[in-house]
């Protein structure tokens, strides 16, 4: 699926849509990964998905963090937690290792969103969803789902 959008607030309001029409995958996490340019909008969209499931603090980019985990706790959220991982950095799948990764995986309340999926290709399984942001000459940006 596709869509294409034509301001911040569009892409905003496209991220909460797709927060709302998640399905969890049963027997673990929910793994969706996010592909595109830097300065594509990956973070900004997890920023949206995090607000849409409650998360008040700010998002801020874990380029340097890596990882952060956001607690959901409340009893209307399909997830427990929101986990943002940003690849950029690493250099391979066993660098998700010291992240705790294979652990988060096999928790079903996990929502974890991952930056840059290709730096650590080879750890990925069981992809819920992967998203890729492109971005157009003129700002336009085409937002796809498989
Ligand atoms: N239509 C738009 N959609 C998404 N982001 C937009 C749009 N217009 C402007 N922006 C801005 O572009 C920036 C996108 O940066 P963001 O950090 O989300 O990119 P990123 O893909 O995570 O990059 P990186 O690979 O460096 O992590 C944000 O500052 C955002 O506010
Ligand atoms: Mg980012």
């Amino acid at each position: 699926m596709e869509k294409t959008v034509r301001t911040l607030a569009e892409f905003e309001a496209e991220a909460v849509r797709f927060a709302h029409a998640l399905v969890p995958r049963e027997g673990g996490a929910t793994l969706v990964t996010l592909s595109g340019e830097l300065g594509a909008g990956k973070t900004a969209f997890i920023k949206a998905v995090a607000k849409a499931f409650g998360v008040e603090e700010t998002v801020t980019s874990p380029t340097f963090v890596l990882e952060k985990i956001y607690e959901l706790g409340s009893e209307a959220s399909k997830f427990e937690r929101l986990v943002h991982i940003d690849a950029y950095r690493l250099e391979g799948g066993s660098d998700l290792a010291p992240l705790g990764f294979d652990e988060l995986m096999q928790d079903a309340g996990n929502l974890i969103l991952l930056e840059w999926p290709e730096k650590v290709a080879d750890a990925l399984q069981d992809i819920s969803i992967r998203i890729s942001i492109l971005v157009q000459p003129d700002g336009i940006r085409t937002i796809s789902y498989e």
